[in-house]
């Protein structure tokens, strides 16, 4: 008996010592499938779905990283009603200039500026800041959200918002500790395509939806590489070097994780990801710097392409791809496959709706059905938000929308939750590609809450 348990826990111990990840994961494998620990909700904290807060009449916003995102942020920002733009900071004192200049232009009242590494935290700190907004590199996304909320802000932190599981904990627990909004800042959910047809799948109109697509394809290999007007301290290509599996899938799932109700009675149960080997980044360094540069010699854990299908507690199937690294025509996919219709949004829109599903929808008769089923929001600030602008207007309406449901007190269109599971793929998938392919549990973040709410609902 004793040889027998002895040899047990040794096989255990190879097949722990043989699973991959970052320094900080501590998963299982349970029935086959690796499991990360999904801490109790500690007594006395309660869940913040649908959290309403007190309403505040004017927003005072203070910015954390005005690079290339934030920077229009800051314009955008101008541009809103019932706002005060308190703060900005950077550690690039040029980037606080320009946005110091940008208030200037629209005739906003001068906000404080700060360019110390850690002047964030003197920012959280603050009794007169409402709302942090995070537009720093990925590391810092869930630090500072987490340390705004502990110091009684609303966090508003862009994509994705944490890079672990331990960080999606965090954000989750000091969320709903301190009763404050973490909203990430997905934008893609607001675009009119994606509204339209989340009002269409509302509605019934594509039947009971089973399966979804979402991607984030886009050639970021100039940007990645270009140590001046690219991103800061070239923090992305430092990120892949590290890092497999999809780091950045939130634009891909968000806008199917609404239509399907994720966390509103289904939930994301487990995944399998897969990843090519790595070419692109390499091919271009040689290109840009020649063989014998040091970008060429260094390795990039990144695969070129990753695909990762998720399943649902439901039964549903989710689809997100991931590939920065080819020279490919820009793609979210964004398709949806019910028992009544089905649409899709790249390469190019087409869709078949019940109960003339052999005529195939293209070009204008697409756009006559999104007119349809235009979404309310729409209605009412699509013409400003195209006049805006920023990604066409979907950024606009990411802004208003935030803006007006804290002016409001009614809950935010994305909460922690959100942010928390659509972040999770990042270190989940790189988890299952380093473990090959092997299935791993998407923890739930509401622990246990999900039914709760009957299904996605935006306060109006
Ligand atoms: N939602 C979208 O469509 C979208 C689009 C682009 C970028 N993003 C996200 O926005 C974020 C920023 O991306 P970007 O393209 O602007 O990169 P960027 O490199 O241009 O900007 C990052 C900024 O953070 C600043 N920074 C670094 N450390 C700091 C610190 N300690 N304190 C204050 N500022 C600091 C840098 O100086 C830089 O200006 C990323 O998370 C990215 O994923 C989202």
């Amino acid at each position: 008996m004793k040889k027998i348990i002895l040899f047990l826990l040794s096989w255990l111990l190879i097949v722990f010592s043989t699973l991959e990840g970052n320094a900080d994961t501590n998963f299982k494998v349970v029935n086959g499938i690796i499991k990360f620990p999904e801490p109790k909700r500690i007594k006395g904290q309660e869940d913040v779905l649908a959290l309403r807060c007190d309403p505040i009449p004017e927003v005072r916003v203070a910015f954390i990283g005005i690079g290339m995102r934030g920077s229009k942020a800051v314009e955008r920002y101008c541009q809103l009603e019932g706002v005060e733009i308190k703060a900005l900071c950077d550690v690039n004192s040029l980037n606080v200039q320009d946005a110091k200049a940008t208030l200037k232009k629209f005739n906003k009242p001068a906000a404080d500026t700060y360019t110390g590494v850690e002047d964030w935290k003197k920012i959280c700190k603050r009794p007169d800041i409402d709302l942090i907004y995070i537009c720093t590199p990925w590391e810092l996304h869930s630090p500072i959200a987490v340390y705004a909320m502990n110091h009684g802000k609303h966090a508003a932190v862009e994509v994705p918002a944490a890079l672990t599981i331990q960080e999606c904990w965090a954000l989750v627990d000091a969320s709903e500790r301190n009763r404050k909004h973490c909203i990430m800042l997905e934008n893609c959910i607001y675009d009119y395509f994606e509204m339209a047809t989340l009002n269409m799948s509302q509605k019934g109109v594509l039947g009971d939806l089973l399966y979804a697509e979402g991607a984030y394809i886009h050639d970021l290999r100039s940007l990645m590489f270009d140590e001046e007007n690219g991103y800061w301290n070239m923090w992305r290509l430092k990120y892949n070097q590290k890092h497999t599996g999809n780091p950045y899938p939130t634009h891909g799932l968000g806008p199917i994780a609404h239509s399907l109700n994720i966390h509103r009675g289904d939930r994301m149960d487990y995944l399998v990801s897969m990843s090519t080997s790595q070419k692109g980044l390499t091919l271009h360094a040689r290109q840009k710097y020649g063989d014998e540069s040091p970008f060429v010699k260094q390795s990039y854990a990144l695969g070129d392409m990753n695909n990762t299908l998720i399943h649902t507690i439901k039964g549903k199937n989710l689809l997100i791809q991931h590939d920065i690294s080819n020279p490919r025509p820009y793609n979210r996919l964004y398709t949806l496959v019910g028992t009544k219709g089905y649409i899709q949004k790249y390469p190019f829109p087409i869709a078949t709706i019940e109960p003339n599903s052999e005529s195939v929808l293209t070009n204008g008769s697409v756009d006559s059905l999104l007119k349809v089923y235009e979404h309310p929001f729409y209605k009412e600030i699509g013409e400003k938000a195209r006049e805006v602008g920023g990604h066409g207007g979907m950024d606009y309406v990411m802004d208003y929308r935030l803006i007006y449901c804290l002016h409001n007190g009614l809950p935010l269109d994305m909460d922690v939750y959100d942010a928390a599971e659509w972040s999770s793929i990042v270190e989940l998938s790189e988890v299952s590609v380093l473990n090959g392919s092997a299935p791993v549990k998407v923890p739930d973040f509401t622990r246990g809450e999900w039914n709760k709410l009957e299904k996605l609902n935006y306060a109006w």
